[in-house]
């Protein structure tokens, strides 16, 4: 499974990379806001360190104004992957620039319907919301066996993106379900490195080592 970093954050991007755990870049405007980065600064700093698949989302709404938005992202970089909201403006954008050999990745995914709409207008990449559709009580993870089924049925070449994960059991169950990738904030990224009894038994170690004769 693809792991990606889900930052605008260069800090937070640079320490995941030095732990050899991310493939690739998920940005979206709340995060380029948080990181208090420009979409340019953000993509200039994340091409330098993460060599894959670098996701940049287009603002605009209008099929027309989001091709040329997509095309001014893709020009930034080769890694470039343009993200483009669920939406039908957004469907016809993603056929327009799929034609024209540029990568997308479609955002804010609820359903499986939406996410075969996704794979039939060529995306790259699919990203469904499990965590925001755990915040309503609804199951996200169940939607991303829905959506591997049903792309599994059929030659569909759009990759699942699991997004909006929240805690390390998110990126075991879409590992177990086969997902093609998940995008990890930094906090749950380092979650998964830890547990305790690793701590507990590496204390253990290093107290019995001073025991060792010299
Ligand atoms: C992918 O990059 C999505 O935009 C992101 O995972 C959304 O996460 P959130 O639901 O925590 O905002």
């Amino acid at each position: 499974m693809k792991i990606f970093i889900d930052s605008a954050d260069i800090g937070e991007i640079r320490e995941a990379a030095a732990m050899g755990a991310i493939d690739g870049v998920t940005t979206n405007p709340s995060l380029l806001a948080k990181a208090k980065v420009s979409m340019s600064q953000a993509l200039a700093s994340i091409c330098e360190i993460v060599d894959g698949p670098i996701s940049a989302e287009v603002l605009a709404t209008t099929t027309d104004q989001m091709v040329a938005e997509g095309r001014k992202l893709a020009a930034v970089h080769k890694n470039v992957v343009v993200k483009i909201p669920l939406i039908v403006d957004g469907l016809k954008a993603v056929r327009v620039l799929t034609s024209e050999g540029i990568n997308t990745n479609v955002t804010l995914c609820f359903s499986s319907n939406q996410a075969l709409l996704a794979a039939k207008a060529g995306a790259s990449f699919v990203s469904p919301f499990v965590g925001r559709l755990d915040d309503l009580g609804e199951d996200g993870m169940a939607l991303i066996e829905k959506i591997l089924s049903i792309y599994g049925n059929y030659t569909l070449n759009t990759e699942v993106l699991v997004a909006s994960v929240r805690h390390p059991v998110h990126v075991m169950q879409s590992a177990l379900l086969g997902a093609h990738a998940c995008t990890i904030p930094l906090k749950v990224i380092q979650q998964l490195a830890h547990h305790p009894m690793t701590d507990k038994g590496l204390a253990r170690f290093l107290e019995d080592a001073k025991s060792i004769p010299q």
